[in-house]
């Protein structure tokens, strides 16, 4: 049994593991980073729109301040939001934009003259601001806030982020996939780990431990998410004595993703000027949202969609309805400049230019409010586990309450690392490092059992995991999507339950390597059934349309759920358990 003992250990090589390794490194910790691929594939590389920060350097932003972003996140989230988190975040987000601009981040500047749309609006920048760094206009939001690069804005800061962190001497190894935490008595002391590279299971023990593996769009057939993205984090964290996840039910679905692949449109396109039509090419938004039309919130545009499908309006098309969305009058120059990947991957998964087409695009699973539930110092001590952290995505320290606001992640990813950093560097000093060596090994021991078994049973007849995780993904984008009902639920939830039966004795096919995809999807099968019953239990329960989470049967906020809901799994019911916590209401 190999053991690697590092000061603090980071599961996770996104924008907010990245982040949080530099930050520990640089407050003198020994910091190993497990990564499931080359960091610059993780999913953060894909977010394309923007980080909201209250800079006030655009024209249309010159008015902007940290407190009318405090009140479009509070608002955004259908009030459901920490409020003392959403205070620290919409603070310190300012710094990290120009932090990150000093670690070489391209943000995009501003360089051109006004230009005015023929409807009369604003689609860039004054130049009175010329070099400053430029804010688009995004959904939800008072004033143009988000700092971007091009469409491209997460890529840009992975590059600069890794190279902060291979300066640093953060030590990264990817290729990597963590399979349980080793926990004693609520405290967590690291991870066993698949090596992927070498087929062997890897202890990597720790003082204090971070969780920022992104989100669980996976375990939805329809989502933005990159094929990583399964929730791996949570579902270690919800297996986990103790282990506690907060609004699993608080789901966003994008309003734009491209059909059929489900590929990211960014907001930034709707930000910038584009429309939304429908199949009589009605710019419908103007029924739903008057004021701000195409730019309501997602929550509100995703929910127009659907019920205007639900009248016949979408385009019917082989694969799948859809909407049309327009930015052939923002032009050549500026979809070359700010809406290129849009553009390329318009092309290349749509086969259309939007130049000069209509872009197919359908609501998509993108966001996971919801998360492994920490405190504002991003901790999980006071809810099951002392010595574990979660950042981003992964993480609800609930700055997103109920419905996140586009562009507000990104942002997130920065500022909860840096902000779990140093709360690890705290719970280093304060906590001696004592690692029971009978656990780590009776952990080691059941995930080298886990791998046999499935070899042992490889090829023989059986459901395999693949058709359990493709029936899991169906169920979920059925019953779980936009809208929601109690018998749907009902049914999901019977659904999870059939299938949560068959995985103890799923198969994989004859070729066994255990660094497949195939593996892969074995090993991390449950966990994703596990978090897809926390969301439908969730949904069920909360008997209330909030934010993101519409019930076609209860279509009114209720002030009885203005509560954070709180779900463990009971190992011994194999059921999820479901509490609440009050929000509180002031800063
Ligand atoms: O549409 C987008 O570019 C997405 C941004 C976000 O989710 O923050």
């Amino acid at each position: 049994m190999e053991i690697i003992y590092s000061q603090a250990l980071v599961i996770g090589g996104g924008l907010a593991g990245l982040r949080a390794a530099i930050e520990l490194k640089e407050r003198g910790l020994d910091v190993t980073v497990l990564s499931l691929v080359p960091p610059l594939r993780s999913h953060s590389s894909a977010a394309m729109g923007g980080v909201q920060a209250a800079l006030a350097t655009s024209c249309m932003g010159a008015r902007d301040s940290v407190a009318l972003h405090f009140e479009d996140t509070m608002k955004g989230g259908a009030y459901m939001s920490d409020p003392e988190v959403v205070n620290c975040f919409c603070n310190r987000v300012i710094d990290s934009v120009y932090q990150l601009d000093s670690w070489g981040v391209p943000w995009t500047r501003i360089t051109a003259g006004r230009r005015v749309l023929s409807d009369g609006r604003v689609i860039s920048e004054s130049f009175e601001s010329h070099g400053k760094i430029a804010a688009r206009n995004f959904g939800g939001t008072a004033q143009w806030r988000t700092c971007y690069c091009s469409d491209t804005t997460g890529h840009n800061m992975m590059r600069a982020l890794l190279r902060k962190a291979a300066g640093s001497g953060v030590k990264i190894i990817d290729r990597i996939r963590a399979l349980s935490l080793i926990s004693e008595d609520n405290r967590c002391y690291g991870v066993t780990a698949l090596d992927l590279r070498s087929g062997k299971i890897r202890v990597f023990t720790s003082s204090t431990t971070l969780i920022a593996t992104g989100g669980i769009g996976r375990i939805f057939k329809y989502s933005t998410n990159g094929s990583i993205c399964t929730g791996s984090g949570q579902a270690l964290v919800l297996q986990s004595p103790g282990g506690t996840l907060a609004n699993m039910e608080a789901v966003q679905f994008h309003p734009t993703a491209l059909v059929p692949s489900s590929v990211l449109v960014t907001e930034g396109c709707r930000g910038d000027g584009g429309y939304l039509y429908n199949s009589k090419m009605e710019r419908f938004m103007e029924k739903y949202s008057p004021d701000k039309k195409e730019l309501a919130s997602r929550d509100i545009v995703s929910r127009s969609m659907i019920l205007e499908e639900r009248i016949g309006n979408a385009v019917e098309n082989t694969w799948g309805n859809h909407f049309w969305l327009d930015i052939r009058h923002l032009g050549k120059e500026h979809i070359d400049r700010h809406l290129r990947e849009v553009s390329e991957n318009s092309i290349c998964f749509a086969g259309v230019d939007p130049v000069k087409d209509l872009i197919p695009v359908y609501p998509a699973q993108h966001y996971a409010m919801g998360g492994i539930r920490t405190d504002i110092s991003l901790s999980a001590q006071n809810y099951g586990i002392a010595g574990l952290f979660a950042a981003g995505e992964s993480a609800c320290w609930d700055l997103h309450g109920f419905n996140r606001l586009g562009g507000n992640s990104l942002g997130e990813t920065v500022v909860s690392g840096e902000l779990a950093a140093e709360g690890m560097c705290e719970n280093f000093s304060n906590n001696g490092y004592t690692p029971s060596a009978a656990v780590i090994t009776k952990e080691y021991k059941r995930q080298c059992e886990r791998l046999v078994k499935l070899e042992e049973k490889a090829g023989s007849n059986g459901v395999t995991f693949s058709k359990l995780t493709f029936d899991l993904r169906s169920v979920m984008s059925r019953y779980a999507g936009v809208f929601r009902n109690e018998e749907g639920l009902k049914l999901a939830k019977k659904e999870l339950g059939r299938i949560l039966e068959k995985v103890d004795g799923a198969v994989v096919s004859k070729n066994f390597y255990s660094m497949s995809p195939e593996i892969e999807n074995a090993l991390e099968c449950r966990g994703m059934i596990l978090l897809a019953m926390t969301v439908v239990e969730g949904a069920l329960a909360r008997k209330e349309s909030r934010g993101c989470h519409n019930r076609d049967d209860y279509p009114d906020m209720a002030e009885e759920y203005q509560k954070r809901t709180l779900t463990r799994w009971n190992n011994d019911t194999q059921s999820v358990m479901i509490d609440y916590e009050d929000v509180s209401l002031h800063v």
